[in-house]
């Protein structure tokens, strides 16, 4: 345990901006919980667990409560009446455990987000999946994206791709005056689980492609779809239309706005700038950035819709193509306001969230 985790433990972390920030040792695990509920103002928070290790001890309390306040943005511009939170389990070292172990850190994570009450509603994130979600819920209800043989919706990462699709086609009638897709060049980073998906997606619209990974299996993907690999190192600097970033978040920094060649960015990886003003850089150079809290939330608003609203699949598709209304929209708010894509989106999700209170009160 981290010597900032265990200060953490002692208190009930004050911050202004979120309802409640809680550090809880797992009994079983001995391993530190936190869990950030940045708003239940539309209702009940939905986030993943996000289960990593991290090199700096303050980093997970500080991922934690970025990662919720993005959820509240993300859920709200969903239209979902759910607001944002995250549970973030840091693992003191990079290999992840496995059998028993794992068995106890997920049954920690299930009481701690039973001891909320409902208040958060987990899924997966960065480090858990499905099966995980499954172990959880033998301590909880309150988990969604169970596989499907278990009772839950699965893995929704085909749902956060389709998404990811509806998106680029608000993203390429911003910037190239039409919504096809079809022999634009794409710059797929990250062919894991969402990326792959985007990619089968793109090349099936006959989209050309550009596309990485650091794990060199992925090869083999692009092999098959006709894609132009590049080199990881290589990879913000690739000549496309369209960069869509599926691998990490933090890739758009001071330092790698200036390598950029292409005219906009979108893709799922989630919290993409380092910090606010990067989008300011983005736009200084012109190239249009569709905030990943809108691009990505085709996932949340699958799992929630069959979970929760047992939404019809039509319903469902129907909102997931919503994301390119809804991107339309914060452009177009961008526009109007002479500012960025990134303050338009915290813009429109802070009128929902404050236009929903105000009724209800
Ligand atoms: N899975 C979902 O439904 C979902 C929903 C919303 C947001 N997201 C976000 O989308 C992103 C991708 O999610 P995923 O579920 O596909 O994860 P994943 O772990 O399955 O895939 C990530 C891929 O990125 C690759 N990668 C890692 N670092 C890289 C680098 N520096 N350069 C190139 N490739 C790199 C990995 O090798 C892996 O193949 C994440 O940021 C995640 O938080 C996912």
């Amino acid at each position: 345990m981290t010597a900032a985790l265990e200060e953490a433990l002692s208190l009930n972390i004050p911050n202004p901006s979120h309802e409640l920030v809680q550090v809880v040792r797992g009994r079983r695990s001995g391993l530190a919980i936190c869990v950030a509920i940045h708003s239940t103002a539309l209702g009940p928070a939905a986030g993943g667990c996000r289960i990593a290790h991290y090199a700096d001890p303050s980093a997970p309390v500080a991922d934690a409560l970025r990662l919720a306040a993005a959820m509240t943005e993300k859920n709200a511009l969903a239209g979902l009446d759910h607001g944002g939170a995250k549970a973030v389990l840091a693992l003191p070292t990079v290999p992840r455990p496995a059998g028993a172990e794992r068995t106890a850190l997920l049954h920690d994570l299930g009481d701690a987000i039973e001891a909320l009450g409902g208040r958060y509603i987990a899924g997966p994130d960065v480090g858990s999946g499905p099966a995980d979600m499954s172990v959880i819920g033998e301590r909880t209800t309150h988990v969604c994206c169970r596989p499907v043989e278990d009772g839950g919706s699965g893995d929704s990462s085909l749902h956060t791709a389709r998404g990811t699709l509806a998106a680029l086609g608000a993203v390429a009638d911003e910037v190239f005056g039409s919504p096809e897709l079809a022999g634009r060049t794409f710059g797929v980073i990250g062919l894991g689980a969402v990326g792959a998906h985007v990619a089968r997606l793109l090349d099936r619209l006959g989209a050309r492609l550009v596309v990485t990974d650091v794990n060199p299996a992925a090869r083999g993907l692009a092999k098959e779809l006709g894609a132009t690999w590049v080199d990881p190192k290589d990879a913000l600097a690739m000549e496309v239309d369209v960069l869509v970033p599926a691998a990490l978040g933090g890739l758009l920094t001071a330092r790698t706005v200036p390598l950029l060649r292409c005219a906009a960015i979108a893709g799922p990886a989630n919290n993409q700038l380092d910090e606010p003003a990067t989008a300011d850089l983005l736009a200084a150079r012109h190239i249009l950035w569709a905030p990943d809290v809108v691009v990505s939330s085709g996932g949340v608003i699958h799992a929630t819709g069959v979970e929760l609203r047992r939404e019809s699949e039509e319903r469902l598709t129907e909102r997931i193509q919503g994301i390119a209304a809804t991107l339309r929209e914060v452009f177009h708010t961008a526009r109007t306001h002479r500012t960025t894509p990134a303050i338009a989106a915290g813009r429109l999700a802070g009128q929902r969230v404050s236009q929903t209170t105000t009724q209800e009160g």
